[in-house]
């Protein structure tokens, strides 16, 4: 797509300008190797610009801004959830990170979500994305309990999108995958795929008759590279030359289960194509 416009209004322009320094505000605040960042994300959504000239984006534009569990909620072991293999690491490796700090309370959006969602509004956004902490909903990583309180949090989140006029947009998974599961292999094992299709599909069930766009893996490469191919990510370990293959080809297949579960059991309840 093309951007022929040549200015932008004050109104956009503010928005940037302040998108731009929250981000970069975040990103000086985390003074983590987490390197976990506020993304900053524009989805062009539609194709073609049309010639007029005018001092306004296109209306297929939309605005939207991105977090990820781990790095926003904190309330890490409240109403019941399971610990993830972040937990963990940060909890006995507070030397990996510059100020030692963890993500127990994170910018606690698990209690402050109401507010951050206020300020979703304030800021314009057409959508936010975010991602299911898997251990808050499935407190083992495995289907066999659900965590009644972590689905409230999530349909309160998206509930109260929606009345905003803010779309929805989930990421099943950035990088905080439940200890038991990284304990039995993480993903360098092939039945993580398995594990993470049972997770998917529950939130298919639990949340797609309201959200509408889904996103399998947060940056797969970050997922298998650092981690497995190098020591400094947890889990550590590593296999250089061979751990990001082995990984990688478990989240392709967990990602192929996942569009598979979506296609078969799910698009045809949508409501909106
Ligand atoms: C949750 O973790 C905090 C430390 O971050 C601890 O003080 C508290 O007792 C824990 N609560 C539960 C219910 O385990
Ligand atoms: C990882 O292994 C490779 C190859 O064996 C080695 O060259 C590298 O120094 C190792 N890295 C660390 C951080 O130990």
């Amino acid at each position: 797509m093309t951007i022929q416009r040549t200015s932008i209004d004050k109104g956009t322009s503010k928005l940037i300008s302040y998108l731009i320094s929250i981000h970069i505000r975040r990103l000086t605040e985390m003074k983590s190797i987490l390197n976990f960042h506020v993304f900053l994300i524009l989805f062009i959504l539609g194709s073609s610009a049309h010639g007029k000239e005018q001092d306004t984006f296109p209306k297929q534009l939309k605005f939207g801004v991105a977090t990820s569990s781990f790095q926003v909620e904190g309330g890490w072991n409240a109403s019941g959830k399971g610990e993830s293999m972040w937990d963990r690491f940060m909890h006995e490796h507070p030397e990996y990170v510059i100020d030692h700090s963890n993500g127990d309370v994170a910018c606690d959006s698990y209690h402050l979500w109401k507010t951050d969602i206020e300020m979703l509004k304030d800021l314009g956004v057409h959508f936010y994305r975010f991602s299911l902490s898997w251990t808050r909903i499935l407190p083992t990583g495995f289907s066999n309990r659900i965590n009644s309180d972590g689905v409230k949090y999530y349909n309160n989140i998206i509930n109260r999108l929606l009345e905003s006029g803010i779309e929805p947009m989930i990421t099943l998974y950035h990088w905080d995958l439940p200890q038991n599961i990284l304990e039995i292999g993480g993903w360098t094992s092939i039945r993580t795929a398995e594990y993470f299709a049972d997770f998917a599909r529950i939130a298919f069930r639990l949340f797609g008759d309201r959200v509408k766009k889904w996103i399998t893996f947060n940056e797969p490469s970050s997922i298998c590279k650092e981690p497995y191919e190098s020591q400094t990510v947890i889990p550590l370990i590593n296999l250089t030359g061979i751990g990001c293959y082995i990984c990688g080809k478990t989240i392709l297949i967990a990602h192929s289960k996942a569009y598979h579960i979506y296609n078969k059991e799910f698009r045809k309840n949508r409501k909106v194509t």
